[in-house]
């Protein structure tokens, strides 16, 4: 397993399309141990492949419910929102977009389906936060950052602040 780089707006990569994953193979296996170590190193509660640089529709997402207990996470390949209800207003961050968090609206219960790392094809219903994150994570994947989400003064100061930290550089 090795940790990936993890790419921050404006880099474009996090903006491309992404294809479907049709093979499940040592190949798709590998990407995501790889991505689920690079997770939990950064840390983060989510990671989608385009963050690392993979214009795929695959995210891991962290389940651990018992801090004391052993780390436990979630393979998702080809999710799609197909049922959506209710909204909520939560705080959010990304390892993408550093130096930010703000308040962002998303549906509060969402059923996906998706497949898992075998190719067999699941239905999850969740709500409350760890549908923030499901929802945030398959925003990735259509090239949407959470940044998008905020108002176009919010987004704008943001992106003035990036500007400063690039030209510094
Ligand atoms: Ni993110």
């Amino acid at each position: 397993m090795s940790i990936l780089k993890i790419y921050q707006y404006p880099d474009t990569v996090l903006r491309k399309k992404t294809q479907k994953i049709t093979t499940f193979d040592n190949d798709l296996t590998q990407v995501v141990d790889d991505m689920v170590e690079t997770m939990y190193d950064a840390p983060g509660v989510g990671l989608a492949a385009p963050q690392v640089g993979k214009s795929i529709r695959l995210i891991v997402v962290d389940t651990t419910e018992d801090k004391e207990g052993d780390k436990e996470h979630m393979v998702l390949i080809n999710p799609e929102i197909i049922e959506s209800e209710g909204s909520q207003i939560d705080e959010e961050g990304c390892l993408s977009v550093p130096e930010l968090s703000a308040n962002v609206k998303r549906y509060q219960k969402i059923t996906v389906c998706f497949q898992d790392i075998q190719g067999n094809s699941h239905e999850l219903s969740t709500e409350d936060r760890f549908a923030v994150i499901l929802q945030h994570e398959i925003d990735h994947l259509n090239g949407i950052l959470f940044i998008d989400h905020l108002s176009p003064l919010k987004r704008s100061m943001y992106k003035k602040k990036v500007k400063k930290w690039l030209e510094k550089k």
